[in-house]
């Protein structure tokens, strides 16, 4: 079947790619105070465009912290209605030195996009954009209703969107919401995510003495904040990756065996993911599950970082009155991020040494979610991969989160198509971020055939 607006989308390829181009060069890092008028900018950018492609009701919507870019196009009577969200906002940039050409100037290599927000998610939001404009500018209408709705906090917990959608439901009525944040499996291979990690982000805060002393006079009576957050860390997790908070693994939903036997046939190999995604000598984790279901199914713990004390050049002989550390957990189908932070804050000062106080704050969470996948969206959306990939499409999970996704479920009652175009080595949040050009491209047509097919 030919459709105008494929043809349409192939014929504006190069300046839907240069426009892509321009809002990959807006450093809009939401972390970064420094950045938030670059957060605005592309929003704003964002709602020109939107309104530019015929798309209506475009407006800011101003929340705690970065807005929200929202449009709507509501004339497809008889029709389902779909909500497309995205993210503009990016993660920081650094290590610097690592990049082979800067963040925030996209570079064409190798039939590859570098930028920072490549991928993740400026490339993958904007096939949206350009998938509605193919349509509307070749058929003047859109084969169903869409609602777009697009934040700028994901990677900061997305606390606005949530205070908004909770807050508005009636405002963003829908039947399925369409994310474009996740990958493909494997190159050329089409691919819908149906599940994701949630998470709790903690800082822990570590006190001894009231102020920072000499070692020398006060080594060996003074308590060390750095060896003590050590020694927590050093409890979080034995040997064999296993968490030993108390209680945490109790709610835990396991994967379905039918599930797992999908998973078992999924073209993976895990010396190759070894070597070439991972780069380390041995893979780590929890004994007894496979990597898929390690990194998807199963909760896990990380320290990010460890700020504070002396880490100058040279040496300073000092006790440090006061230890951070940056520590998440990923939550998994049955947790709560509420039951799993204050099982960990408990256990951390359950075990924290003598003569130090330990301070747990969670600095954003969100729930993990599973999507059930018999409903006319994923088999519209399995029917559009198929004719623009050829091959039937693989369900997965990611061990990612994108908080929102939740709560669509929850307070929109909304199942999510989540359909991405990212691949296992696109860079996300690491130096070298990229986006593939033909899955750009792709990305576009599937795009455009799946509201087609769910609109039939
Ligand atoms: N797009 C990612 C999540 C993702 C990555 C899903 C790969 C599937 C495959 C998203 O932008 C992200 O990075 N989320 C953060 C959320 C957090 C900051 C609340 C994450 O997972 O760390
Ligand atoms: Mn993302
Ligand atoms: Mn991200």
């Amino acid at each position: 079947m030919s459709s105008s607006a494929v043809k349409y989308a192939r014929e504006n390829h190069a300046r839907f790619l240069d426009e892509l181009k321009d809002l990959l060069r807006i450093p809009s890092i939401s972390t970064l105070p420094e950045h938030a008028g670059d957060c605005r900018k592309i929003a704003e950018k964002l709602a020109a465009e939107l309104k530019r492609i015929g798309m209506e009701n475009v407006r800011l919507i101003e929340t705690t912290g970065h807005p929200l870019v929202y449009a709507d196009w509501l004339h497809a009577a008889g029709k389902p209605t779909m909500l497309a969200y995205g993210h503009y906002d990016v993660q920081p940039a650094d290590p610097l030195d690592e990049w082979h050409t800067p963040p925030f100037e996209p570079t064409e290599r190798n039939g590859n996009l570098y930028a920072r927000g490549a991928v993740d998610d400026k490339g993958q939001m904007f096939m949206h954009v350009k998938s509605l404009e193919s349509l509307l500018k070749t058929g003047g209408a859109l084969p169903l209703n869409v609602r777009v709705l697009l934040e700028g906090e994901e990677e900061v917990g997305g606390e606005g969107i949530a205070a908004y959608v909770a807050s508005k439901p009636a405002d963003l009525k829908a039947d399925f919401a369409l994310v474009s944040d996740t990958e493909l499996f494997a190159p050329g291979l089409p691919t819908l995510c149906v599940g994701l990690r949630g998470m709790i982000y903690t800082e822990l805060e570590v006190r001894g003495a009231k102020t920072d002393l000499h070692s020398g006079m006060y080594g060996g009576a003074a308590p060390n904040p750095f060896v003590a957050i050590a020694q927590i860390i050093a409890k979080l997790k034995d040997e064999n990756g296993h968490i030993l908070i108390p209680g945490f693994y109790d709610d835990i939903i396991p994967p379905s065996a039918e599930e797992l036997a999908a998973w078992e046939s999924l073209p993976f190999d895990e010396e190759h993911y070894r070597e070439t995604e991972v780069g380390s000598r041995v893979l780590v984790g929890e004994s007894g599950y496979g990597v898929l279901e390690r990194t998807w199914a199963r909760p896990t713990l990380d320290v990010h970082g460890i700020p504070g004390g002396f880490t100058g050049a040279g040496a300073k002989t000092v006790i440090p009155a006061k230890a951070l550390a940056k520590v998440s957990m990923r939550l998994v189908p049955g947790m709560t991020p509420a039951k799993a932070f204050e099982q960990y804050k408990s256990y951390v000062t359950a075990i924290a040494p003598a003569g130090v106080d330990v301070q747990a704050r969670m600095i954003h969470s969100g729930d993990p979610c599973l999507i059930p996948v018999d409903n006319p969206y994923i088999r519209a959306a399995t029917r559009a991969l198929h004719e623009v990939w050829g091959k039937d499409t693989v369900f997965i999970r990611s061990g990612g989160s994108i908080p929102i996704v939740g709560d669509f479920a929850k307070h929109l009652k909304l199942p999510s198509v989540m359909m991405g175009f990212g691949l296992p080595d696109d860079n996300l949040h690491a130096p070298n971020e990229k986006f593939n050009l033909k899955n750009f491209e792709l990305g576009i047509e599937s795009i455009i055939r799946f509201m087609e097919e769910a609109g039939r």
